[in-house]
């Protein structure tokens, strides 16, 4: 049986999950000093303080947990974490450490002061995260050396170093492990303005002209995310090349980003598909996310890292302990004609029970 190639909302344009030719391009593009890092201003104010305070007591940046929506540069961040504190970074996933041996050897490497980034924290097993917490509070792990009853267990002592863990989903990391993060950092979708900023940025690093309007165009349609941005940035280019003269202007972005089907919003097909099954489909909810994603044909977590963080942003999607509620501003926003009697997202007993919850 050949199987179809579904359109599902992981390999949209607008999706925030990375692809390898985004890896590509994002290792490029990746600022490597806090100063030259756009947005986020609180994370890099109260961070430049804990490098500095950790430099001059000569040790190791204390533990550091990162969460936020996916594509907001937490990778970049950890790289300049590391750069400021002018020690190596070594980089893998939560889902990459198979066993806790796999951890042993990463750990047993690490230079004193190194930076170990661990993405998708959350995906670590069980067994890998007992390994860790005498790593991070003790500098130490515990070895099982040989088998039934003769093994023993083999304290192996290790340089102190700083684990920069991150996550999309800081709810679902156990409270032991979230506990032994001294600093607990979450990053915020950006502004149009900060987007733009770093559009302009790429757009100097690639070669790329773009005029300002460009830009501003370009950022207010890659909802809050660099990583959109920036291959939105790259799509756009196609665009301009073809049907101007190179240079992306506002007209160029939004002729293309209107055939891409991204709205001046940033919405996309998917978006507006979901905002329709909640307000057609279920009265403008509240509907569970479970239900929304099978009636979709989507995953339920997709739907909840991709989709919600920015329709909640934009005040389109209210969640309440019964599920999710569309606003008025999503009826609007979708050209439906907003209920006589209010809209389940913006009413406040709805409200009151999520207070209560
Ligand atoms: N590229 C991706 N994210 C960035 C950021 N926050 N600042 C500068 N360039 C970026």
């Amino acid at each position: 049986m050949i199987e179809s190639e579904e359109f599902t909302i992981d390999n949209r344009i607008v999706s925030a999950s990375q692809t390898e030719e985004d890896a590509a391009l994002e290792r490029g593009l990746r600022p490597t000093t806090l100063s030259e890092y756009i947005g986020q201003d609180k994370v890099k104010e109260n961070l430049a303080i804990y490098i500095e305070a950790a430099k001059r007591r000569g040790c190791a940046l204390d533990h550091v947990l990162l969460y936020g929506p996916p594509g907001l540069g937490k990778t970049t961040l950890s790289g300049i974490i590391a750069r400021e504190m002018g020690v190596n970074l070594r980089i893998t996933t939560g889902p990459a450490i198979e066993r806790p041996g796999d951890l042993a050897a990463l750990l047993t490497n690490l230079a004193p002061g190194d930076v170990l980034f661990i993405d998708e924290i959350h995906r670590l097993s069980r067994a890998v995260e007992e390994i860790l917490y005498p790593a991070l509070e003790d500098h130490a792990i515990d070895i099982i050396v040989g088998k039934g009853p003769g093994a023993r267990s083999l304290r192996v002592d290790l340089p102190e170093f700083t684990l920069v863990g991150a996550t999309t989903r800081a709810g679902q990391l156990s409270a032991p492990l979230r506990d032994r993060f001294g600093i607990v950092l979450r990053l915020e979708l950006y502004t149009p303005e900060q987007l733009s900023d770093i559009i302009r940025r790429s757009s100097e690093i690639l070669g790329i002209t773009c005029t300002l309007d460009g830009a501003l165009e370009l950022a207010g349609r890659s909802r809050g995310t660099p990583r959109i941005a920036n291959r939105l940035l790259k799509r756009v280019r196609d665009f301009a090349d073809v049907l101007g003269n190179g240079e992306i202007t506002d007209v160029i972005a939004r002729t293309a980003l209107d055939r891409l089907e991204i709205d001046h919003l940033g919405l996309d097909s998917n978006d507006r598909r979901m905002l329709e099954m909640i307000i057609k489909g279920y009265g403008g909810g509240p509907v569970g996310l479970d239900t929304l994603a099978a009636a979709l044909g989507e995953e339920a977590v997709t739907l909840e890292d991709v989709c919600e963080p920015f329709l909640m942003q934009l005040g389109f999607l209210s969640r309440t302990p019964r599920g999710r509620c569309a606003t008025r501003l999503a009826y609007e926003h979708m050209g439906f004609p907003v209920p006589n009697q209010g809209t389940p997202g913006d009413d406040p007993a709805q409200m009151k029970l999520l207070d209560d919850a």
